[in-house]
């Protein structure tokens, strides 16, 4: 046997404020991945108890984060959609993922230590070990690539270090058990296009976060579209007209921002962007960009609104899915527990 199909895995975290971040960096090239690859999208149930949510708000969040993968276009029929902890071996493989992984691995993500702030010895374990189990995530379907925003890249190597190490830890039970290349493939992140970053529209060196205490740091998902105008025209900006060129973006954040996600939404390069709109003042530029977001955003801000409440059958969705990505785990799982030695 040699290595596993390519197949696609992503997650989003149901934490809220789900935001035009996640939806031009991961939601809509989870969309564009259903053509050509088989593809399981999670809400990361687990993930989001690493700091405490409200359980009632966390019911309603994975509803929501379903509704906005249903609306923005993900086929829960033809690929697989659920919610993580309906899946228990994600989290029985991350604990043996927190064997393979080293103390030293963990210590340098950066993401933890942004998280945990000044106030480490008080933040979760599990906001620690975060990483071990998004490695899980990946690899209890064998999968091969992940498309994500740029501020997952540093977790999605250390998925492939994990991977390696598991691969070289047990490299004689998994040859006994006639995999010729290791078991785990090492998953390759798909990080591309305008938009793998998109930034605040207060403060354009800062990512835009669900977190942000500032709503008009974001535009979420459920915004009206008098709302994402509004949030548009405020967004910060310089004073000078748009270059002609991507180069001319360089020291100017607020700018490349708008015009990275102006692409993005118009599914064109920033260079195409700046041919259009190049020598344009802001003034000119942010009303076509908010037309341009009330057009993309606003039909999936509604359908998402109308799912929600019809609650059952998005709960069925997520039952359906979970069932379709049982049938995968569990078998790869059973072969990780005779890899590793435990008696079935
Ligand atoms: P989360 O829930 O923070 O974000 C979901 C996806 O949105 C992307 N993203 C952004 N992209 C561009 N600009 C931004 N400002 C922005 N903010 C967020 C993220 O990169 C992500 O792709 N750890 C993950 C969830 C996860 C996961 C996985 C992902 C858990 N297990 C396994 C891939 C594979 C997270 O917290 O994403």
């Amino acid at each position: 046997m040699t290595m596993p199909a390519p197949r696609v895995f992503s997650g989003v975290q149901p934490t809220g404020n789900l935001h035009l971040g996640n939806y031009l960096g991961a939601i809509t090239r989870f969309v564009d991945m259903q053509e050509s690859h088989d593809c399981i999208y999670c809400v990361v149930d687990l993930h989001a108890i690493t700091q405490w949510q409200d359980p009632r708000e966390l019911a309603h969040n994975t509803r929501e984060v379903t509704a906005a993968f249903l609306a923005a276009g993900i086929d829960a029929e033809k690929h697989i959609v659920f919610n993580q902890s309906q899946v228990a071996e994600h989290a029985q493989l991350a604990w043996i993922f927190n064997c393979v992984a080293r103390l030293g691995w963990l210590n340098r993500m950066t993401q933890f230590k942004e998280k945990a702030g000044k106030d480490s010895e008080n933040v979760s374990v599990g906001l620690y070990a975060y990483p071990n189990l998004m490695a899980a995530d990946i690899l209890v379907y064998r999968a091969t690539h992940v498309p994500v925003g740029d501020d997952q890249k540093q977790h999605l190597e250390l998925s492939r270090d994990i991977a390696q190490k598991f691969n070289n830890d047990f490299a004689q039970t998994i040859r006994e058990a006639g995999y010729k290349d290791g078991f785990f493939p090492l998953p390759e992140p798909l990080i591309a296009g305008p938009a793998t970053r998109v930034m605040s529209f207060k403060d354009g060196t800062k990512k835009m976060s669900k977190s942000d205490p500032s709503d008009l740091s974001r535009i979420n998902l459920t915004d009206d579209a008098e709302a994402i105008a509004r949030k548009i025209r405020k967004a910060r900006t310089d004073p000078d007209a748009l270059p002609s060129e991507p180069d001319g973006l360089k020291e100017r954040p607020e700018a490349a921002n708008l015009v990275g996600i102006f692409a993005a939404l118009q599914g064109e390069s920033v260079a195409d962007t700046l041919k259009t709109y190049g020598g344009a003042q802001f003034s000119t530029f942010k009303p076509v960009l908010a037309d341009l977001a009330v057009e993309r955003l606003g039909p999936i801000g509604a359908e998402m609104n109308r799912m929600m409440a019809d609650t059952a059958y998005i709960d069925a969705v997520l039952q359906t899915g979970a069932q379709r990505a049982r049938a995968i785990a569990g078998p790869i799982y059973e072969e990780v527990k005779k890899i590793v030695g435990f008696i079935r």
